[in-house]
């Protein structure tokens, strides 16, 4: 394949992948917009591997066997409620990839294109450019490795969803910083220095597991996004040092939207978009979240809730993180559509940061045919909980939690939240009276209009749907 062939393909791979991200922006466009993603992957892969640059093609495909062999094991086995912490671990591997391509690309540089055409202030230019783009990419990509691994370590639980605690730690962060600026600027200046070079990304993978460890449970949803702009920003450095234009575009259309996302992500959550990149900067410490006696809650079983649903006129149904776990989504789009059949209105209300990653609700409730015009914004509902008569919060927590409004020492203080309990009747479906995700108590569950429906999920509304 010629140069210009290659060319020629990269743009149409890079017009799939503006395709793709315009499909993926709405729910109901969302499996189109992931073709034309595969479709511009192919292409891309495809015109890389034939191009004229590319050598090896033998070891390329023996290694796409066995990555591809790997990914689709895992793909196959993981769970959706897993799914977070593959995408953590996955730009993980973006990270080690920009870092992997960095030292390559310093041990052997490409050859300048008509070098001999260039003057030696122009070659002394292209040397520069190269060494700042290998320094920028190694830093970028070592915070997005270590980050990412962290944030797969909170999102499984192997590592504390509470934030990392050292003692200025801030300054440290900002010594981090100044102390890598110094060593690029040492690294041009000797024409580049393997020494500074492996230095920094020691210190870079500190900073990356620092940052990321040092931000609270409750802001996960921000650090995810983060890392996947993170990502790719690691991947638009890599297409830099490789002098790949696709892989800059491709690295910098899923940088600049995942920094949107994370910007999003912090209005949903009323959290500084700074602070939270910088490690919960600017964040008082809360206090709040031990144990406070809220008084008695109340229990219901599956046959009252499913009388009650019969006598309502309108249903809001909030699910969250457990209707995940518990796979409950099938279950509840059958009670929705018998409802529906006996003139009751239901909705759904989506919490922007319900379950484990963004759009995570929506994808479960669009895998179990929910129509989309039922499943609401939080903005969208929040005004009608007052007028509804029944809300079913189904494994949900931290997103219902009152104390976001009431409690400023809060961990969640200031997050907004579903005002479920102005809904006549709540029924809240969980296996215990454990906190959620944040670690906070909920005050919802001792309301006067709560009732606690206890048990898997899944089971307690397959129990209703057969009780109506
Ligand atoms: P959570 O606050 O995580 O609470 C989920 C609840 O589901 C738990 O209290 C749990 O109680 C219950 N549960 C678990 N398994 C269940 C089962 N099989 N059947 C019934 N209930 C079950 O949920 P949420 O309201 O969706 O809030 C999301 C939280 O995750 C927020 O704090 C958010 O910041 C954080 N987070 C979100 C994201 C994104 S991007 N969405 C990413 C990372 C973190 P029991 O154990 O008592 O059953």
């Amino acid at each position: 394949m010629s140069a210009g062939l290659v060319q020629a393909a990269y743009i149409v791979a890079a017009i799939f992948f503006f395709m793709s991200l315009k499909g993926l922006s709405a729910q109901e466009t969302a499996r189109t917009g992931n073709y034309y993603g595969i479709a511009g992957m192919a292409i891309a892969l495809i015109a890389t591997i034939l191009g004229p640059e590319t050598s090896g093609i033998a070891w390329i495909i023996v290694a796409m066997v066995i990555g591809a062999a790997i990914g689709i094991f895992y793909a196959k086995k993981v769970e959706m409620t897993e799914m977070p912490e593959l995408v953590a671990i996955l730009h993980s591997f973006v990270g080690m990839a920009a870092v992997l391509v960095g030292f390559n690309s310093f041990i052997d540089p490409p050859a300048i294109p008509n070098v001999e055409a260039l003057a030696e202030a122009e070659v002394h230019a292209h040397h520069v450019i190269h060494l700042v783009e290998v320094f920028l990419g190694v830093f970028i990509g070592a915070v997005t490795f270590t980050g990412s691994v962290v944030a797969f370590g909170k999102l499984r639980g192997v590592v504390s969803s509470s934030p990392l605690m050292l003692p200025h730690k801030h300054k440290l962060n900002l010594a981090a910083i100044v102390v890598s600026t110094l060593l690029m600027i040492h690294f041009v200046k000797v024409d580049g220095s393997m020494f500074a070079l492996i230095i920094m990304t020691l210190i870079a993978f500190a900073f990356g597991y620092h940052l990321v460890a040092s931000i609270g449970g409750a802001d996960m949803p921000v650090v995810v996004s983060m890392l996947n702009s993170y990502s790719g920003w690691a991947a638009a450095a890599a297409g830099f040092m490789l002098a790949n234009d696709l892989l800059i575009i491709t690295g910098a259309l899923v940088g600049s939207s995942g920094a949107i996302l994370s910007y999003i992500m912090c209005k949903a959550m009323n959290r500084s978009f700074i602070s939270v990149i910088a490690g919960g900067f600017g964040q008082e410490v809360a206090s709040s979240g031990e144990a406070v006696d809220q008084g008695e809650h109340r229990e219901t079983t599956a046959e009252d809730v499913a009388e009650m649903l019969k006598n309502s006129k309108s249903v809001v149904i909030t699910p969250g993180y457990g209707m995940a776990v518990a796979q409950a989504q099938y279950p509840v789009h059958e009670i929705t559509e018998k409802l529906r059949a006996l003139g009751v209105e239901v909705r759904f209300a989506i919490h922007p940061v319900a379950g484990r990653l963004p759009g995570h609700m929506n994808v479960l409730l669009a895998e179990a045919k929910v129509p989309y015009d039922i499943v609401l914004e939080m903005d969208e509902i929040n005004d009608d909980l007052s007028e509804t008569d029944t809300v079913l919060v189904i494994g949900a927590n931290d997103t219902v939690n009152p104390s976001a409004q009431d409690d400023p020492a809060s961990p969640i203080a200031g997050m907004p939240v579903l005002e479920v309990w102005n809904a006549k009747d709540v029924i809240v479906f969980k296996r215990s009276m454990n906190p959620g995700y944040a670690g906070v108590q909920n005050p919802l569950f001792f309301k006067e209009n709560t009732q606690m429906l206890f048990g898997d999920a899944k089971e307690s509304v397959d129990a209703i749907s057969k009780a109506i």
